[in-house]
């Protein structure tokens, strides 16, 4: 398959009250104000570019879809001609919708596995001031993890019709995905459950004090540790997952893997076991990742 990615773009989120998960994300996790849409959708960003998250209010708080940003319009056309040979229905994203969020010439389509709605577009607008970091340092937009009932369909389609390659596979339970030949270990994964839903989004900070100075933030603003801080033996990633103000599960990392575009190492095979996610002993809580309902685009 030619078509190529840049990055994962950004995720939109839907939430149930606005103004408390708007001061979540810019106080307790440190993302800046990017301003909003005409249709309601609330800019945040922790880089220079225009926005790397979304937040939508919602009756039922999850995933509202996750954008792609391609190498060229040329990728944008390969990936989305390769998708209606599959049969799959694509949507130009109106010109007026496509200024507003900084971006070029996208269009959207239903990611049959999951039900999510990807958007694909080749370039985003930068924002007029640099990025200030507050309580964190925060790197990027790291991934966004998605559950699924048959991971191994999933994975599959992921690998054969939208060019992602697997990095590591924890057996039975997740795979994690780098969208080719972007060289960060994983910027999706793909987890087994019992019904597609958002796991949960990351964002990568810059230093190790991020992890340790969120742990103690966390703790003193109530707000619940759902797992670690521990190290993830696929990615070497040290990690600290925590909810947001719907419960949904947002993880913070430090450090990852990135694979070279020609030869890289083969995918491991880790055993399904709590040692193949952490490496110091951390026990996941029933909350971790429970919930995230996936809105599907109208038919
Ligand atoms: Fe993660």
């Amino acid at each position: 398959m030619p078509f190529r990615y840049r990055r994962l773009g950004y995720v939109a989120l839907n939430v149930t009250d606005m103004s408390r998960s708007q001061a979540f994300y810019q106080e307790i996790l440190g993302l800046q104000d990017a301003g909003s849409t005409a249709g309601g959708e609330h800019l945040l960003r922790c880089s220079e570019r225009h926005h790397d998250l979304i937040l939508h209010q919602s009756a039922a708080a999850g995933l509202r879809r996750i954008g792609w940003e391609m190498e060229s319009n040329v990728e944008v056309e390969l990936i989305r001609a390769h998708l209606e040979s599959l049969a799959l229905i694509t949507r130009a994203v109106p010109t007026e919708d496509c200024r507003a969020l900084g971006i070029e010439g996208a269009f959207r389509v239903r990611e049959p596995q999951t039900g999510a709605t990807f958007e694909y577009y080749s370039a985003m607008a930068t924002a007029d001031t640099p990025f200030q970091p507050t309580v964190a340092k925060i790197a990027r937009l790291g991934h966004v993890v998605l559950a699924t009932d048959d991971l191994t369909e999933c994975e599959r389609f992921f690998r054969e019709q939208l060019n992602f390659r697997v990095s590591d596979r924890i057996q039975g339970a997740v795979t994690f995905m780098r969208c080719f030949p972007n060289p960060l270990h994983h910027s999706l994964g793909l987890s087994h459950g019992n019904a597609a839903r958002l796991h949960h989004v990351n964002f990568m900070v810059t230093d190790i004090d991020d992890i340790g100075r969120a742990l103690y933030r966390l703790k003193r603003n109530n707000i619940p540790i759902v797992f670690g801080p521990g190290r993830h033996p696929p990615s070497e990633s040290i990690f600290l997952y925590f909810l947001d103000p719907d419960e949904l599960t947002v993880e913070y990392s430090f450090g990852m893997e990135e694979f070279p575009e020609a030869a890289p190492r083969e995918p491991r095979l880790l055993p399904m076991a709590l040692s193949s996610i952490d490496h110091w002993g951390a026990v996941p809580d029933p909350k971790f990742a429970a919930t995230g309902v996936i809105e599907t685009m109208e038919a």
